[in-house]
């Protein structure tokens, strides 16, 4: 691969986490599922991508989400967030907050429209991004930070709006092939020289159950490899005992199963993002890059179902931001500046169907709330899933 080279201190971090992944693949007996290997290469404490100093977000990292491409982003959602909140509890709960950008444009927007939460509350796995996020709202909104408390688990019980974009394609997948003699799952052993190589074994367990649900219901034949995340249909089932009122709002790249599971994807949705390269391959220097794969709305949906919420709504991102006045707000804005070609340019994107508009999706997931949403008042997709 033809990526830019890392610094030498990056390399050697890189290196550092590229042991404890082998340690462990020793201690195992020489196989780890591949789940457990995103786990650590993203997570590892100290030395995962997620959870060590990687640059990450923005121009100088490896990609740019919604949140850093405009302001109009957090903006449009909050008045779905306005509207869950007033249905609820003024309550706000982000979780996988990245760089902070939409916490504080998020807050910004409720603010002006006078309809502040009493909390933001924010729960990440990285200590670095925690950081970074305090240190992004106390410039951005100085005057809110009384309002802001950092999480280190998922609160019992919680009444609000939970918001998560692009958080469940960041969570561990297992990959699983579909074979004439079986089905098995993909994991990762080491060769000879001591680097990662792709090995099988037999599916068991919870990755059996589900994958046999999913070959049987999408007809999968010989040879189809995918992923399945468990990790991302516990965390949506979790909601189940601890959401007492308000609904989490969801948004990410995915499909309703049966475009997911397409002949399209036999090869799976698995995607690697080293400065703003996107490339296969997941052994390429671990630490360095993010690690990320598509959702399954249809398992996320089913698991929040099974722990008794209801499905509130499911529409692409295009489709939503339009719903909650993406429009309305550019049109807002002096239309004789360079900073309105920016974000004219920046709504173009998440909008058009051949760039996020379609791809990204919103969910909502709920309990307690019995007016229908802004964002999915017209194109709701849910019979779909
Ligand atoms: C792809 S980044 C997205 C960040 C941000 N939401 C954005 O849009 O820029 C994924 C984020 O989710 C966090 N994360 C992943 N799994 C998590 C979990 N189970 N609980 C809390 N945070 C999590 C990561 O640490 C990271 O901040």
């Amino acid at each position: 691969m033809n990526l830019p080279l890392p610094s030498p201190d990056a390399q050697a971090h890189s290196q550092r986490l590229l042991e404890c992944i082998r340690r462990e693949i020793v201690a195992h007996g020489g196989w780890i599922p591949f789940a457990r290997y995103m786990e650590l290469a993203l997570y590892a404490p100290g030395l995962g991508y997620y959870t060590a100093g990687a640059r990450k977000f923005g121009a100088a990292g490896d990609f740019i989400t919604a949140p850093g491409m405009s302001a109009l982003f957090g903006q449009a959602l909050a008045r779905q967030v306005a509207q869950v909140m007033a249905a609820s509890a003024p309550v706000i709960l982000e979780v996988g907050a990245g760089s902070g950008r939409l916490a504080a444009d998020l807050l910004l927007e409720l603010e002006r429209r006078a309809c502040l939460p009493e909390q933001y509350l924010i729960l990440d796995l990285s200590a670095d991004l925690r950081q970074r996020q305090q240190q992004t709202l106390a410039a951005e909104v100085p005057h809110l930070l009384p309002r802001l408390r950092w999480l280190d688990a998922l609160p019992e019980s919680f009444a609000g709006v939970v918001v998560g974009n692009e958080l469940l394609d960041a969570m561990p997948a297992e990959i699983v092939a579909w074979r004439e003699n079986g089905i098995f799952e993909r994991g990762v052993e080491l060769d000879a020289a001591g680097s990662f190589v792709w090995g099988e074994r037999p599916a068991t367990g919870a990755v059996l159950a589900a994958a046999q649900q999913i070959g049987e219901q999408c007809q999968l034949p010989p040879g189809f490899e995918s992923e399945i995340s468990l990790a991302a249909r516990a965390w949506a089932a979790e909601w189940g005992g601890r959401l007492s009122a308000g609904a989490l709002l969801l948004i990410d790249y995915g499909f309703p199963r049966r475009e997911f599971y397409h002949q399209q994807r036999a090869r799976g949705t698995l995607m690697c993002h080293y400065r703003h390269h996107a490339h296969p391959d997941p052994f390429y220097l671990p630490g360095l890059q993010d690690l990320t794969v598509h959702v399954d709305f249809t398992a996320i949906i089913a698991a929040a179902h099974g722990a008794g919420l209801e499905l509130l709504g499911y529409t692409s991102q295009g489709q939503f931001l339009l719903n909650c006045g993406i429009l309305d707000l550019l049109g807002e804005l002096p239309n004789d500046s360079v900073d309105y070609i920016r974000a004219a340019g920046a709504v173009n994107k998440l909008l058009m169907p051949h760039e996020m508009g379609e791809l990204f999706k919103v969910i909502a997931i709920g309990r307690g709330i019995d007016e229908a949403l802004c964002g999915f008042a017209s194109g709701d997709q849910s019979r779909r899933l």
